[in-house]
């Protein structure tokens, strides 16, 4: 897989609608307004209210004793890694997962970690392939394993939703294997939405869970970590060493809670949109295959004769949209609290027209 991306590009353009990632939204007033009002006090400390309140909400939320404000998901994912790890430990995960792809060689550079990636399908992988994966205990030789992780939704894998059983059936197989389970769930309210399933219910069998504001939600800022209290309370001391510890967060926490308030139902129109593009891009002659759409993001690739991604990221840009490039034919399309139906409609007809022969 290659990525691109990552460089400085300079504010983009005004007029752009932009599907890069659901990252990309801007805080509208009212959210904004929200923070300016939030009571606050030193988190480091416990005092902040509106953090406290939030992350009370989070941890019910999730069926989980204690949560942790995180300023990014990257962070959350993580710190799980460290606590749930040793140096010289083993991790088990999806070969397309953000917490080896994205975030920076985190676990080899802050946990001492190797990761033994698994080739699932759109980003999920079974209970077989993790029991196959596990390695055996009492070998001097081997690593020993000691987390599996796992991604709900998949978001290399187009949004993909894991289904109940099968993400259960692999915490399972950890939990007979005296192994930690951490779900990144940076999309997990998308799933929720999707299925109805509760963030609980998908939460249960996993020792940590992230969970990000600033995706679908909308928030500018913001992720949490839950688990266990003693689990927190380790993460806690690790968010302090890498100079991670924040102040008057309830500034930040109420962007959070503004989101869990008023903007977890409206991600079914970013699934209804994100259909509407994938359906669009499945009856067109240079579009090689589009991954299963069941949430906010649409991934597809352009066939041999088509344009490279580049060639129609750069395309694209020049009418007015915003896509990522991730491969060489490969494109990603996001759905988001910053993009609206005529955006969508727009899109869909420019793909129809760039992606058709002449
Ligand atoms: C599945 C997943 N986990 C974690 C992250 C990291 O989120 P953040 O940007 O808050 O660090 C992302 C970001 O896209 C993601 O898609």
């Amino acid at each position: 897989m290659g990525y691109y991306g990552g460089k400085k590009a300079g504010p983009l353009p005004p007029g752009i609608a932009d599907f890069y990632s659901d990252g990309k939204s801007i805080p509208p007033r009212e959210m904004r307004q929200a923070a300016l009002d939030a009571p606050l006090g030193d988190e480091q400390k416990g005092e902040d209210p509106t953090t406290t309140e939030f992350l009370t909400r989070v941890a019910a939320l999730l069926g989980k004793e204690d949560a942790l404000f995180m300023p990014s998901a990257t962070m959350a994912n993580e710190i799980a890694v460290a606590v749930h790890c040793r140096p010289g430990d083993e991790m088990i995960c999806d070969r397309s997962a953000h917490i080896v792809n994205f975030e920076a060689g985190g676990p080899g550079f802050l946990a001492g970690v190797q990761t033994h990636m698994v080739d699932g399908v759109n980003g999920m992988f079974t209970p077989e392939q993790v029991a196959a994966a596990l390695r055996p205990k009492g070998n001097l030789y081997l690593p020993e394993t000691s987390l599996v992780a796992v991604e709900q939704t998949a978001n290399m894998g187009g949004g993909a939703i894991w289904p109940l059983d099968m993400l259960r059936g692999v915490a399972r197989v950890a939990a007979d294997a005296g192994i930690s389970t951490h779900l990144d769930g940076a999309r997990l309210m998308n799933a929720v939405v999707k299925t109805g399933i509760t963030a609980s219910a998908y939460s249960e069998g996993y020792d940590s869970v992230t969970l990000c504001f600033s995706k679908g939600l909308g928030s500018p800022f913001g992720a949490t970590l839950a688990g266990s209290s003693e689990f927190i309370q380790r993460a806690w001391r690790l968010r302090q060493l890498i100079g991670g510890g924040l102040r008057q967060s309830g500034f930040m926490a109420a962007l959070c809670l503004y989101a869990l308030d008023h903007y977890v139902e409206r991600l079914g129109d970013d699934h209804r949109r994100a259909a509407q593009i994938a359906s669009v891009l499945e009856d067109l002659d240079l579009v090689a295959a589009v991954l299963p759409t069941e949430t906010n993001i649409v991934i597809f690739d352009i066939s041999s004769d088509g344009p490279t991604a580049a060639e129609l990221v750069a395309e694209l840009r020049s009418q007015g949209f915003e896509v990522g490039a991730f491969g060489l034919r490969r494109i990603r399309v996001v759905t988001h609290l910053g993009v609206d139906q005529d955006d969508t409609d727009r899109l869909c007809q420019t793909l129809e027209t760039l992606l058709t022969p002449r």
